[in-house]
Formats: structure tokens, sequence, C-alpha cells
């Protein structure tokens, strides 16, 4: 069954609105922000119009239907994840996710399997946002570990001719982006995976670009956690999750501490409950975690391989069309080969933000600049780009707006 792009785009209230003047909005920035479906705007509504009280506190009926909606919406994601309901823990945002992690490997004492220190090393790659850069810094420069990274090549695909040497003895985590949010590469994971494990490393997949977008299946991928955001995949913001292996969850030291995060207490310590519970201090993101599972009940519904199919087919069709534009340089690979549907450009001379400010202008939303990824532009030697993330609303008439767009920008541009 394929999908109909102009029937998904009923599903979701602000694509039918107008801006600059009565255009109609093309939004290409889901890479940002995915928009959000009726369902899931109901689902968060609902929650605090029929069933707000403090989920697992208190044991009036409320409170039971706040902790049975959150409890639903984990048992949602955990499905959709192909993960165990305990392993799924509910954060604010996928950058939140990548800071418990480091945070909580930083809180290791030595002896403990996350304990980390001079002489270990943390392998990234340059093709991170900062999201899953900055944390991995700051952990090395707590505990005296080493930093190093993956290269990128010239057509924007990791350069593993290194991994031998990257992944060895001394690493302890590999922290890599699943997805890249501003070349569309998907990394292939097996062979990173297999090393990694082979030298006693955990590997942690920043999927915040792939989760929406494609079938993500823990078990089948063989990886040790994973970080994604909501709002990227038609769920609200302020609702992430943080997902581990059961058993590497029981040695993870907590990140934030407080209320519901503890088994016991006295007034000069504390032990900590099981996970999911020990990594989610402090009244949850109730409302927001229950919009959430309507997002994954509704792409189930439409189905993530025909989500996947839609943008494989539309991604085609944008980088035939725009590379028959003169001076349009894409950053990133131009081959369907592990590539998904965000595509970042250059227009000869015209500025990023130049083009971007005048495709607004003609009711088209893309994003410029760094994307949140600024060693990987720097190496890329751009200083900026302009960029088009596609999502399961794109149809292929904005694929042409957007080319036309363009032409049109170079035409007042000069
Ligand atoms: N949210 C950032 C983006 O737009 C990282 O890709």
């Amino acid at each position: 069954m394929s999908l109909n792009p102009y029937e998904i785009a009923k599903d979701f209230p602000i694509l039918s609105r107008t801006i600059r003047d009565g255009k109609k909005l093309v939004y290409l920035d889901s890479g940002a922000t995915s928009q959000k479906p009726n369902v899931v705007i109901e689902a968060e509504s609902n929650f605090y119009r029929m069933h707000n009280a403090a989920a697992h506190r208190g044991a009036h009926q409320l409170a039971e239907e706040a902790t049975d909606a959150l409890e639903n919406a984990r048992a949602i994601v955990a499905e959709f994840l192909n993960a165990e309901v305990d392993e799924v823990v509910f954060t604010k945002s996928a950058t939140e996710s990548l800071n418990l992690i480091s945070y909580a490997m930083g809180n290791a004492e030595p002896g403990n399997r996350f304990h980390l220190k001079a002489g270990d090393s943390i392998v990234v790659s340059e093709m991170e946002h900062h999201a899953n850069l900055i944390p991995w810094q700051q952990l090395a420069a707590r505990t005296g570990a080493t930093l190093k990274w993956f290269e990128v090549t010239a057509e924007g695909r990791l350069d593993l001719s290194s991994i031998d040497s990257m992944i060895d003895a001394t690493t302890k985590v590999v922290a890599l982006t699943h997805q890249s949010n501003v070349l569309g590469t998907i990394n292939p994971l097996t062979e990173i995976v297999k090393r990694a494990h082979n030298v006693g490393a955990v590997v942690v997949l920043d999927a915040c670009q792939s989760v929406p977008h494609m079938k993500v299946d823990v078990k089948s991928l063989g990886i040790d956690f994973l970080a994604f955001s909501g709002h990227k995949t038609v769920g609200p913001t302020g609702v992430g999750i943080f997902w581990g292996r059961a058993e590497l969850l029981k040695d993870l030291p907590p990140f934030l501490t407080g209320g519901s995060m503890i088994e016991n207490v006295t007034m000069t310590s504390a032990t900590w409950a099981g996970a999911p519970r020990k990594f989610e201090a402090g009244v949850p993101n109730m409302a927001q975690a229950v919009g959430l599972g309507a997002a994954f009940t509704y792409l189930n519904k439409v189905g993530m391989e025909n989500i996947h199919a839609h943008e494989v087919s539309l991604t085609a069709l944008l980088l035939n069309e725009i590379q028959d534009i003169p001076e349009v340089k894409i950053v990133g690979p131009l081959d369907m080969n592990l590539r998904g549907g965000t595509v970042s450009f250059t227009v000869g001379e015209i500025h990023p933000h130049d083009l971007g400010q005048y495709l607004d202008s003609q009711g088209i939303a893309v994003r410029t600049g760094h994307h949140c990824a600024w060693p990987l532009t720097r190496k890329l030697g751009v200083p900026a780009t302009t960029r088009a993330s596609l999502y399961l609303y794109n149809t292929p008439e904005e694929i042409h707006a957007l080319v036309s767009g363009i032409r049109d920008a170079q035409k007042y541009f000069g």
C-alpha cells in the first residue's frame, strides 16, 4: 500500500493555513521539527482536559488514570522500537537523553562498568549535531578520557577506513548519529556495532533523524542505547526518549535525582529504584508522553515502510531536479544508497540566509545555517547551507515549488 500525502496532509491542521500574504505553506523543515496531526494535539489536550493528575503519586482516580495513560504511552513506544517496556525512559528531549547518558557515565564510580578515566576513549564522528558532540566533549573533560572522531569523506559518508584504530581497546563508548541532519547520510551500523562490542565498548545511537522516518528496531540493530526527540516524529515538544538495554540500565548511575527515582531515603542517603524510574526524577511530562504515544499510533497506522518509501521517492525526485539547476551544489550523497530525505545545498554565491528569506517570501519553509553541526559544515568548507527536509506529508508539487523557488531566487539575486 502506498501513502497518499495529499490525504495525510489533511490530518495536519497547520498545513492548511496560508502564510506571507495568502501563500500556500510549503513546509520543508521537518528535520528541525515536524508538524502535528490532530490526533496528537487532541491526545495531549484531552489528557489535560480529562485525566490530569501526578502519575505514580496518589491513590485517587485521576492519579490512577494519569499513571495508566503514561504507562500506556511507554508501552506504545516500546513496541514501536521493539524494546522492553522498562527499558524506555521519558526525558524532555533528545538533548536531555544524550546528557543523561553522558552525565550518568561521569557519575560512575571506579569498579562500575561505565567508569571512565584517563587512557579511555570516547568515539564520535564529524557529522554529529551539537547534542551528540558537546555532552561527550564535556564527559571527556570531566573524566580525562580522550575524544576521538571518525572523519567524513568528501561525499558525506563516514570514513570507516580507520575503524580498527578508531575503535580500539581503550574505547568505552561509540556515540553516532543514525542519519545525519545535514547530509541525509544513513550510517552503516553493523560493522561499527560489531567492532565496538569486540573491544567491550557500548554503542549510543542518536536516532533523532531516523526514528521518524524508518523502522528502527533496537534489537536487530544490536545497539546499547538510543536517544531521540518526540517533536521530530509528529509528537509534541517537551518529550524525548532514552532507551537502554535492561542489563546496562541496571548498572548506569542516575542523572537527575529527586522524587520518584528512589527506593529508600534517609536524611543522609538514598538508594535508587530500578529502570525506568531511576532515570525519571520528578513529576513526569505526562501530557507530552501521551501525545507521543498518539504520534506512534498514528505513524503505525500509516506504516513506517510506507513513510520510508514515500520519502525515498520524493528525495530521488528532489535530487534529480535540483541537480539540473546551474550552480547548485549538494552537500551530501548524490545517490539514494543509505540516504534519507534531508537535502542540503548551496546555490552559487547566494548566501543561504538570503535564499532562505527569498523562499520564505514564496511560502517555502527551509532551514539555513550550520544546522547545529558546526564542525561538519566547517569540514565541508561551506559556511552554511540551505536544507530541505522531507516528511510523510510532503508532495511532489512541493518539490517542484522548491525547485522553481530556487530558480526564481537566482533571477532575483542576479
Ligand atoms: N534540530 C536540529 C536540526 O534542525 C539539529 O537539524
